[in-house]
């Protein structure tokens, strides 16, 4: 029987996504991203060498691992040939990835776009990582997106002029450079014939793979409180990194998948702007960021730190029908000494203990009911659940009796082997 684990992120991204599915993609033939783009940023240290994955799944490392990026992601070219060149210096096969006919492209005026968005937002500006995500997926929505087949159309090139100068218009009228329609044109054609080995038609071969009892791991990118439609509406990406996304985004069926996996840290991290309810805008906050190294893995910023939201995590835990958990960075909290878990919001005199709407546009007056914790303790290089100390088995029993979830992999520091699997 083949087995399709999913791997999502639970909070607003971060979490160790990339760390995880690397390590499950030892048990897999094909590692699969789903959604999202280069917005991404997954940190892997593997054979002791870093490596920061955007675009391609990071199960490409394994040698018996095939990688496909699928319909529902957005790709940019030119991030995609700068990965394969970098994964070519680590020796990686580069035969093994296959993207999808299906995926849409960025295209320069995409990322301006981006810019231009978040500026006439003003002080509303989402935080965005300027990757040109959303106008992608705006496009997408619109109908005048290009997906990767509509490059090897004979209207290829009179479509793609025919956005440019529509763009350029919007650009002008904003005062915004206008882009080079020729040189754009010329890169694309040359982008179009060097992915094209590369190209197939990926939901086949994924029905074929299980046909076949193939595994598959599922990337997730982004987070739930990220999600389109989930999370923080209008503090979100575009597109739908839950695990709806992870189907629309793959052409794998609900009754395919046979585990998710939910990731989180066990403290709670957020780049760009939007609610962040247990942040500890303070120097909690600031120690956290310096021991757990919290700065953002595409764009570097700083990443607003607080305590772990089990509220929240109750919700995504419901939304994506989480099966098991990874905890990471429960190294970094053993260097706190003490820790705090949102166990419960208050308003209005209600309690929730699962997120609500109700919360929403009511961030700022939610009051946080916390258990308190000891978090004193060295766990770098343990191996076995046993073997942790009694505080550091307390946090997580605290966290699985409140989400009602095993917890199945701990992270015990920022290496591929740096885990407890129980
Ligand atoms: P992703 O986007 O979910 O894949 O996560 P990122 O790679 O953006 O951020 C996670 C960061 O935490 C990376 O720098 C990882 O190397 C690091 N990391 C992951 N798990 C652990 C852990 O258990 N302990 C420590 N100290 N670092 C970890
Ligand atoms: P990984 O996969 C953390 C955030 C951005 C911004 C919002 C919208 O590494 O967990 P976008 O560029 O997508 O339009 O930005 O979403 N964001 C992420 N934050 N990790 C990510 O990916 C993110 N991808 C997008 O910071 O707040
Ligand atoms: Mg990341």
């Amino acid at each position: 029987m083949s087995k399709v684990a999913v791997v999502l992120g639970l909070n607003y991204g971060d979490e160790g996504k990339g760390k995880v599915s690397t390590f499950l993609a030892g048990n897999s033939d094909i590692a699969l991203r789903c959604t999202g783009g280069n917005n991404a940023g997954h940190t892997v240290e593997f054979n002791g060498e870093k490596i920061v994955f955007h675009l391609i799944p990071s199960g490409i490392l394994n040698k018996n691992t095939d990688a496909v990026i699928g319909n529902g992601v957005v790709i940019d070219p030119k991030v995609l040939f700068e990965e394969l060149e970098v994964l070519d210096k680590h020796g990686v096969d580069l035969s093994k990835l296959h993207i999808s006919t299906r995926a849409h492209v960025i295209f320069p005026y995409h990322i301006e776009e981006d810019k231009l968005q978040e500026l006439l937002k003003g002080d509303d500006k989402v935080g965005t990582t300027a990757r040109g995500i959303g106008p992608c997926y705006m496009d997408k929505a619109n109908r005048i997106g290009f997906r990767v087949i509509d490059m090897y159309n004979e209207d290829f090139e009179r479509k793609l002029r025919r956005n440019i100068t529509n763009k350029n218009k919007l650009f002008d009228l904003y005062g915004f450079p206008l882009l080079d329609e020729n040189k754009i044109v010329d890169e694309y054609l040359e982008y179009r014939d060097k992915m094209k080995p590369y190209v197939m038609d990926t939901v086949s071969f994924l029905h074929k793979a299980l046909d076949n009892n193939k595994n598959i791991i599922c990337e997730g990118a982004q987070a739930t409180m990220l999600d389109m439609d989930l999370g923080d509406y209008p503090m979100v990406t575009s597109s739908n990194p839950t695990i709806g996304g992870i189907q629309t985004g793959s052409g794998l069926s609900a009754n395919d998948i046979t585990d998710v996996y939910g990731v989180c840290k066990a403290y709670a991290s957020r780049v760009g702007e939007g609610p962040f309810i247990t942040e500890q805008n303070n120097e909690i906050g600031d120690t956290i960021r310096e021991l757990g190294h919290e700065y953002g893995a595409t764009t570097k910023r700083p990443r607003r730190c607080g305590w772990i939201d089990l509220v929240a995590l109750k919700y995504a835990v419901r939304i994506n029908g989480v099966t098991g958990l990874a905890i990471n960075h429960l190294d970094t909290i053993g260097k706190l000494g003490k820790a705090k878990l949102c166990v419960g919001y208050k308003l209005n005199n209600v309690i929730y203990d699962e997120y609500s709407d109700d919360i929403i546009g009511h961030e700022n007056e939610v009051e946080t009911i916390y258990v308190d914790l000891n978090t004193e303790f060295e766990i770098a290089g343990l191996k076995d659940y046993e073997s942790l100390p009694i505080d550091a088995k307390k946090y997580i029993e605290v966290i699985e009796n409140h989400l009602c979830v095993p917890v199945k992999f701990i992270g015990t520091g920022p290496d591929n082997d740096d885990m407890i699997i129980r």
